[in-house]
């Protein structure tokens, strides 16, 4: 048991993987990475599995991947696991998924601590049963102090849903006086998003092939580079996700300017 814990460790803090992240730019990664992660039904299906059993090898992407932003040296990763309109599967799905974020964050709670990870959610995360909200909050004050990286899991979450919600805030300051028509500028409406301490995502990824943005970031994505895979998440691992941070960097972004 010990000798497995080192091993983890290590990996985490050296660059021996088969991935090259040598090869990447460190002046020209992105700050925030945003990832829909879509296609784990379809994974399952392709092998007579059912679809938890698609979800449960999800979750194991989900751990590479936010080893590999630590690793590469990722400040934010916002991953979609759980929309507003996911509450309308079957109820054994929602309460697999359920279960499953709860076991993630039990599991690599130590993880998190050891290797300076802050987690955060955006969403309603009041919409959560109590037992999965409870070691949510516990687990993000317990990292709420590192600084090494953001993992924000979107949960319960809902692009319109979050702009309803800021139109709101908005319109109940102008109400009590504390806000003009003058005073809503871009910047006022991104302080009254969910993700109000963290920059927009440079980089969208979307997996499994389909062109929609499913009611993720919708503000936040407005200059976003976007990249769509064919492969299902339980597939993705390290090495495409190094050789999309390369196609990356070979862009140029030009936020409507020449
Ligand atoms: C989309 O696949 C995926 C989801 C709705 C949930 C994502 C959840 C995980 C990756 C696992 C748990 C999350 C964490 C953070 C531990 P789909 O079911 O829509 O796939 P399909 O389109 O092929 O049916």
């Amino acid at each position: 048991m010990k000798s497995v814990k080192k091993k983890r460790k290590k990996s985490l803090n050296s660059n021996t993987s088969s991935s090259n992240y040598n090869d990447l730019d460190p002046a020209k990664l992105p700050s925030h990475v945003a990832v829909i992660m879509d296609g784990n039904g379809r994974w399952a299906k392709k092998r007579l599995l059912n679809r938890i059993q698609g979800h449960e090898k999800g979750s194991k992407t989900v751990r590479t991947i936010v080893r590999a932003c630590r690793e590469i040296g990722i400040s934010y990763l916002t991953l979609y696991a759980f929309s507003t309109e996911n509450w309308q599967r079957p109820q054994s799905e929602v309460l697999a998924l359920m279960t499953l974020l709860k076991k993630f964050l039990e599991s690599e709670k130590k993880e998190m601590l050891d290797n300076n990870i802050r987690l955060y959610a955006i969403g309603q995360i009041e919409r959560l049963p109590e037992n999965v909200r409870q070691t949510l909050h516990n687990v993000m004050a317990l990292t709420k102090n590192n600084n090494g990286m953001t993992l924000n899991l979107a949960l319960s979450y809902g692009g319109r849903a979050e702009i309803v919600k800021m139109v709101k805030e908005i319109a109940i300051k102008a109400k009590e006086g504390r806000m003009g028509p003058d005073s809503i500028t871009p910047e006022i409406i991104s302080e009254h998003l969910y993700t109000h301490q963290m920059p927009d995502p440079d980089l969208l990824i979307r997996t499994s092939g389909e062109m929609r943005i499913s009611n993720f970031l919708l503000w936040q994505i407005a200059y976003s580079e976007i990249y769509i895979t064919d492969t299902l998440w339980p597939d993705f691992g390290k090495d495409e996700f190094v050789r999309i941070l390369k196609d990356y960097q070979q862009r140029e972004r030009r936020f409507g300017k020449v």
